[in-house]
């Protein structure tokens, strides 16, 4: 392959549908990138994603594979074929930008994972909400004490159903793995990070399309090590003017109430000593290093604002689930990136920054974020999701080969 250390990432792409578009606009001008070629069998399809970029239109992985400017493969094609893509290239001793999901089954996903380890190449799955400025924002503030780890994940989704037809792959398991792996993986993933542990078992519930259509509506129940319950619910059946998302954490005396599938604005309440209510006060002069995401170019417009009450509720030590603690002052604190006008910017810096990781794993030899075992995770319990609300039993979370 030609580049040396320090020349750009040839990438080639697989996939020429409409994510695929809007990653590549997202991704265009990254420093240390350079799109090599266009792959899709529907010829006109990569025909005008290869004119607006200016590269060559190719049919196939395959013709993508024996060119020598092509370092990386970014997978944008259906799910169920995403592994069986990520292996040929890996074995080609190529990086991958995979779409989620990694895979359809938790058998391919560690299939994907292993081959990634042992061809010692850098897999990035495009887990947006990992780049997302206001998740990384509540995580370091979980890290510095502000707010204690989540024991309540839930995520309500009112997601709209507009441009996906009766004849769109969404809607058939065989092609998309379903709603918990077609779209639950994101926030599987984002759980996983913010609560900070891979889930043990799932009850869920599957609910088809009045008159015996496909499954439009799905809720969870996902159970982390240590008690901390997260709750899911898709909702696959809105115009896109009436959809509606909310994630809210539950860290015991505080509350994160973030706004948006992709999150655009976070409320957050928490009650608070003295010298925590400082500490929060001086967040506002510490807005780009709090939201900082590597990659993600700042539109310059967003804004965290603090408002303390003090002594608003009595200076007796509050009790919560046995923990007693003295908080009488009551932080509300907005982190808004935008809101929903910022939601295509905000998508298309998240994917930005997730290609500008896979750029500087490649050249660091380090893991990116949003790596292979991230992918590996959010399939396996997606998978569980789906066979609970099959069965209608709980099932256990299995990260390896299902016994049979
Ligand atoms: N990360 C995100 O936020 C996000 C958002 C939307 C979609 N996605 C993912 O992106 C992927 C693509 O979704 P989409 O909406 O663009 O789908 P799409 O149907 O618009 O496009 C898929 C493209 O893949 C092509 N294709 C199918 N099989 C192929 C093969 N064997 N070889 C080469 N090309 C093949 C099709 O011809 C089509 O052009 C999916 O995995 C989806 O889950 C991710």
């Amino acid at each position: 392959m030609t580049g040396g250390a320090s020349a750009p990432l040839g990438i080639g792409l697989v996939g020429c549908g409409g994510f695929a578009e809007f990653v590549l606009d997202a991704v265009a001008g990254l420093p240390g990138l350079r799109l090599a070629a266009v792959a899709d069998p529907a010829r006109e399809r990569a025909e005008r994603l290869g004119a607006r970029h200016g590269v060559p239109t190719l049919a196939s992985l395959d013709e993508l594979l024996a060119r020598d400017d092509v370092a990386a493969v970014l997978i944008a094609t259906p799910p169920a074929t995403h592994a069986a893509m990520a292996t040929a290239a890996l074995r080609a001793g190529r990086h991958v930008f995979c779409e989620k999901p990694l895979a359809t089954t938790t058998e391919d996903a560690l299939a994907v994972a292993r081959e990634a380890e042992r061809a010692g190449r850098v897999l990035v799955v495009d887990h947006v909400l990992r780049y997302n400025p206001l998740l990384r924002a509540v995580r370091r503030l979980t890290e510095r004490g502000l707010l204690a780890p989540p024991r309540r994940f839930l995520f309500e989704n009112d997601a709209s159903d507009e441009d996906l037809g009766p004849g769109h792959w969404f809607w058939d398991p065989a092609h998309s793995g379903g709603i918990f792996v077609e779209h639950g993986v994101h926030f599987f993933d984002a759980a996983r990070t913010l609560i900070g542990s891979d889930p043990v078992s799932v009850r869920a519930t599957a609910v088809a399309r009045p008159g015996g259509g496909a499954v439009d509506m799905v809720s969870a129940d996902v159970l982390h090590p240590g008690g901390a319950l997260a709750s899911y619910l898709h909702s696959f059946t809105h115009a896109h003017r009436a959809e509606r998302q909310l994630m809210r954490l539950d860290h015991g005396f505080a509350e994160s109430r973030i706004s948006g599938w992709i999150p655009v604005r976070a409320e957050i309440s928490a009650w608070t000593d003295e010298a925590d209510a400082l500490r929060w006060e001086r967040l506002v002069t510490e807005r780009p290093e709090l939201l900082a995401v590597d990659g993600f170019r700042p539109h310059g417009e967003e804004r965290i604002t603090v408002h303390v009450e003090r002594d608003a509720g009595s200076a007796e030590p509050a009790h919560g689930r046995g923990e007693g603690r003295t908080v009488p002052h009551h932080a509300r604190v907005v982190i808004d990136l935008g809101g929903e006008a910022r939601k295509e910017y905000v998508y298309s810096q998240s994917v930005r920054a997730a290609m500008a990781d896979l750029v500087r794993a490649v050249r660091e030899g380090t893991p990116p974020v949003a790596d292979a075992a991230s992918g590996l995770s959010a399939v396996a319990v997606a998978v569980a999701a789906t066979r609970a609300g099959d069965t209608g039993r709980e099932q256990a979370v299995e990260y390896e080969e299902r016994s049979a």
